[in-house]
């Protein structure tokens, strides 16, 4: 994480890149190993103006239909869920959980309780520092979260994507369950994305008002769920005839994404 500090007569040189980059959030004094001030930003304004537009995707894509399907087994039996980067959105039945703590980084200051009454709370916090104690639940949830912790580099978004589990695994109680969703890549196409991150993110940060993102391989996340939690299981989702690819709805068939369920026990 220091690799690029210096030391001068006792004075710390900043990094040129440093002074060139977007500024990082959370924790990360030398900005290299964490989500990037503009990826926080743009994941905060895109989705906070998108709950409308996606829940309507959510409900009516054949694909999403698949993932509920999914994600109400996998759910199955938890008591009190952390649904981390829950986006204001439910791609499962909320009524067969009794509790729901959904984290967000654009929803309102402190503990906000449904307005509706009911089961859930919605919490503003960051997936990289959850703002709850060790063992604070029975149930994480990070769907369509991880590939949208990205930082400068490669590095930066590998360094996000073991800390936003390793916060699960944190504040999961012993015996709980942690359930990723993913849109994953073949892992040819993560080698290329890998190279290609510098451009992509450019493009992105330039064209587009989505968010840069980073998409993971099922081996690259099966392996960081293994190593953590000493156990995953997978399946691959059908993914049906249409996915939402950087906010739009294209055809399955023209992307190399495919939905995958991760499932580790603590
Ligand atoms: C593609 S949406 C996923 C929404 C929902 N979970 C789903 O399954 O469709 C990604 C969400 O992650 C949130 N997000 C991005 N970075 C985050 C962070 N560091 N902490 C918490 N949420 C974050 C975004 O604000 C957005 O709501």
């Amino acid at each position: 994480m220091t690799g690029d500090k210096q030391n001068d007569g006792g004075k710390e040189k900043i990094p040129a890149r440093r002074l060139m980059n977007d500024g990082l959030a959370h924790g990360d004094p030398d900005g290299i190993n964490s989500q990037s001030r503009i990826s926080e930003n743009r994941n905060r304004e895109f989705f906070a103006g998108f709950v409308n537009e996606y829940q309507k995707q959510i409900d009516g894509l054949d694909g999403y239909i698949n993932i509920r399907r999914h994600l109400d087994c996998a759910l199955r039996g938890v008591r009190h869920l952390c649904d981390v980067g829950n986006g204001g959105v439910f791609d499962y039945d909320v009524a067969a959980l009794p509790k729901i703590t959904a984290v967000d980084l654009f929803f309102a200051g402190g503990r906000e309780s449904n307005p509706n009454g009911g089961n859930m709370v919605f919490v503003r916090g960051s997936a990289l520092e959850l703002p709850f104690p060790d063992g604070s639940f029975d149930g994480a949830l990070l769907s369509m979260l991880l590939h949208h912790l990205t930082g400068e580099s490669v590095a930066a978004n590998q360094a996000c994507l073991d800390r936003a589990l390793r916060e699960a695994h944190r504040v999961l109680q012993v015996g709980g369950k942690c359930v990723v969703l993913e849109s994953c890549l073949p892992n040819l196409v993560y080698r290329m994305e890998q190279t290609l991150y510098p451009l992509s993110k450019w493009l992105i940060t330039r064209c587009l008002t989505h968010p840069p993102t980073f998409q993971y391989s099922l081996e690259r996340l099966a392996g960081a769920m293994e190593a953590l939690f000493g156990n995953c299981s997978v399946q691959l989702i059908p993914r049906g005839r249409w996915q939402i690819f950087l906010g739009a709805k294209l055809p399955s068939i023209l992307l190399p994404t495919w939905p995958v369920l991760f499932e580790s026990n603590k």
